[in-house]
């Protein structure tokens, strides 16, 4: 993975180039890394703030054989494979907030945004997009961010060396992603429990009929997060934004 890689200085998100370069043809692999983007994208519409030259904002392209219903596995791998990475190579406790932000003392430092294309139950490609926040200081934030993100450097008090990172973070994730196609969810989803923040805690989420809340018990097989609510039942919890309660 990421053996051809596409590098720009500024782009609007390397989301939308990766998705162009898929329909141009571009195989498994074919990575996009960008200094800045205008236009980062989050999760659930909300944007992404990629400053210049202070993290990684990259997409890979995968094109992983497996049915669509599957996707969520891998978002879950991908924070498995980042969240040991960072640990190894910062030393920091960084831990994963179901579904794949990676957290350090309760702030957000990472997040993953999976884009997928598929027809019908057939996945056609996956665009993996990772957002690191190596080397942002506390002004390169907003008042709103402040409390909820920091950086790698920031946690660690030391600056980060982004090419390190990345390319330990591919190795990593090929690795995970070549057990993940000969193993299965299985082991990918022990590792998640491990380094989890969210299992055992008061988790909160927002539903069409006002907010809901319970204990984070583990997770199902299809990347689910699975909660026993108040009244002792237990649901699942596909999607969305989970908070903790406490
Ligand atoms: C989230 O936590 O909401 C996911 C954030 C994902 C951000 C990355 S940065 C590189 C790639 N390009 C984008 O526009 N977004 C992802």
């Amino acid at each position: 993975l990421g053996r051809q890689i596409r590098y720009y200085d500024q782009i609007d998100s390397t989301q939308i180039k990766a998705h162009e370069l898929v329909d141009q043809g571009a195989e498994e692999g074919v990575l996009v890394v960008a200094e800045q983007q205008t236009a980062g994208r989050g999760r659930m519409g909300r944007k992404w703030h990629s400053p210049q030259g202070k993290g990684i904002w990259m997409s890979l392209v995968l094109k992983p054989r497996i049915p669509l219903h599957f996707a969520p596995q891998l978002t879950l791998l991908v924070a498995v494979a980042l969240c040991r990475t960072i640990r190894r190579v910062t030393s920091l406790p960084v831990g994963i907030k179901w579904p794949n932000d990676l957290l350090v003392d309760g702030k957000k430092v990472s997040g993953i945004l999976l884009e997928s294309s598929a027809e019908e139950e057939k996945l056609q490609y996956v665009i993996v997009g990772v957002g690191i926040s190596a080397n942002l200081r506390e002004q390169d934030y907003t008042d709103e961010l402040k409390p909820i993100a920091t950086s790698l450097s920031i946690a660690s008090g030391r600056t980060i060396d982004r090419t390190e990172l990345l390319s330990e973070f591919l190795y990593d994730l090929e690795k995970l992603y070549e057990l993940y196609h000969e193993a299965g969810f299985g082991p990918i989803k022990t590792l998640w429990e491990q380094l989890s923040v969210s299992l055992d805690r008061e988790v909160r989420t927002q539903t069409s009929q006002g907010p809901s809340e319970g204990t984070a018990i583990g997770l199902d097989d299809s990347g689910a997060l699975i909660v026993r609510m108040k009244d002792n039942s237990v649901t699942k919890w596909y999607s969305g934004t989970v908070e903790f309660a406490n």
